[in-house]
């Protein structure tokens, strides 16, 4: 018989997990105007809401925590993270920040300017916050399979070259900042960058001589994904893989929170010395001092050590085995998911699950607050809400399609939690039929609105 895989690690401390009547919650919901991000979290059974920040840190990293030099210049703790981001990414020149919003603030600032374009896959919320902030205009070059929700494309995230290279082509060069990429691409639905299509993204911006980034946020399983789906890469180690993919770039912004499974923590890296000592001079106005970004000493040593148990590929293997369980699931249930799984969430199609919700009444946002009547589960909308508004024309932006994000945090839920979760997805799919009415907006703020916007029923 072939021996199943499990876990790498094991169980050695843990919290509770809150209960509540589907009643309590119905008030709660209410009561924090329909966002479940004012929700308190012991109004949560189970915490799908985001994968960042939420892991499970390792004994090795809690102890690292004890030996973390909290010297303001020249910590130890600084050179130990250092010497691992430049081991995996071949970047020499690093700025730790307290998290991945931070290290985008400082790299943004030295690079965009009012008027720019970025072009790039779908750029995750926080990207596109800073860049439209600087009232430069991000242009999303996803491929358009990313948009066939249904076909086993092995890599959503890519960028289709052909418009990347119009962009490039018929833009004023110094227009455009630079081109980013997320690996993996949170927005459309965690889906992989390919390491053929990293490499075209290299060509063309060297061609016309514009610098790349990576938002490496899920870089590793980025990798894992390359590895398991691409021609060559079978027999390559993640570390392999991980050094050629930031091969193709010129630096690097990451929030630690998800691969380097950190509570809190985030870095940019470079690979110019000028352009590296430009961001050091916005660091420390904004954020702290060279060698901690306000990072505390403690907090690097245990990013330092999740960058290298987050790279371990029995790790990722089971983590993204997880995921493929929980999206598994709710197929067999006839739950309309997006396939390929992503590599740190499952995501909804809000749309065909609630086709009676029009899409002006958030249907993706109602799925979200069904979802968490239901069962107490909280997950987040990618739809409309995230998306904002145009910033000139202040119309609603719909985007092509309205999501739910199941986003499972790292080695924190067993198989039996995301077959609870399974089940009380499909008990709203059950009774579907009878929910037909959206939300509208009460208040909401200019930019990044999802965090804060208030709600209530048509
Ligand atoms: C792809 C991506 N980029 C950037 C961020 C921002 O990171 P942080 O929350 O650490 O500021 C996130 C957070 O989830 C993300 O998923």
């Amino acid at each position: 018989m072939k021996l199943p895989t499990f876990e790498p690690y094991k169980i050695k401390m843990t919290e509770p997990v809150y209960t509540s009547s589907r009643e309590e919650r119905e008030k709660w919901i209410k009561d924090a105007s329909f966002n479940v991000f004012n929700l308190k979290s012991e109004q949560v059974i189970i915490d799908l809401l985001t994968d960042t920040g939420t892991g499970a840190m390792s004994d090795r990293q809690w102890s690292s925590l004890m030996t973390g030099d909290e010297s303001y210049a020249g910590s130890a703790s600084y050179y130990n993270l250092k010497e691992i981001v430049t081991e995996l990414t071949g970047f020499p020149w690093v700025i730790p920040a307290h998290q991945g919003r931070a290290a985008e603030n400082i790299l943004f600032s030295v690079l965009v300017k009012e008027g720019d374009i970025v072009p790039g896959n779908l750029l995750f919320d926080t990207l596109t916050g800073q860049i439209e902030f600087r009232k430069a205009i991000p242009v999303d070059c996803t491929v358009k399979e990313a948009n066939d929700l249904y076909s086993w494309f092995p890599f959503k995230g890519n960028i289709n070259l052909a418009k990347l290279e119009d962009i490039l082509r018929n833009n004023p060069h110094e227009k455009i900042s630079c081109v980013i990429v997320s690996v993996t691409n949170n927005a459309a639905g965690g889906q992989p960058v390919s390491m053929e299509n990293l490499r075209g993204v290299r060509g063309l911006a060297d061609k016309y001589g514009i610098k790349v980034f990576l938002d490496a946020t899920r870089f590793a399983e980025n990798a894992f994904f390359i590895k398991n789906r691409e021609t060559d890469y079978a027999e390559k180690s993640i570390r392999e893989i991980v050094l050629e993919m930031f091969s193709y770039a010129d630096g690097m912004t990451m929030s630690a929170k998800e691969d380097a499974i950190v509570n809190t923590g985030g870095f940019s890296a470079y690979r110019d010395e000028e352009l590296y000592r430009k961001a050091v001079g916005i660091n420390i106005v904004y954020e702290g001092f060279t060698t901690s970004g306000g990072m505390p000493g403690r907090d690097m040593n245990a990013l330092a050590r999740g960058l290298t148990e987050g790279t371990d590929q029995e790790y990722l293997k089971s983590r993204i085995d997880q995921i493929s369980f929980l999206g598994s699931k709710l197929m067999e249930y006839g739950i309309p998911v997006i396939e390929p799984f992503g590599g740190h969430a499952v995501y909804i199609d809000a749309e065909r699950f609630l086709p009676m919700v029009p899409k002006e009444e958030f249907p993706a946002q109602v799925l979200v607050c069904e979802i968490y009547v239901e069962g107490g589960i909280r997950c987040s909308e990618v739809g409309t809400l995230m998306a904002n508004r145009n910033p000139i024309t202040h119309e609603n932006r719909y985007p092509l399609n309205e999501f739910v994000r199941l986003a499972v945090p790292r080695r924190v839920y067993t198989d039996n939690h995301m077959a609870y979760v399974a089940a009380v997805v499909k008990n709203v799919f059950n009774r579907k039929g009878n929910i037909n009415k959206g939300f509208r907006i009460k208040k909401e703020e200019p930019i990044l609105r999802h965090f804060t916007l208030e709600l209530e029923g048509m």
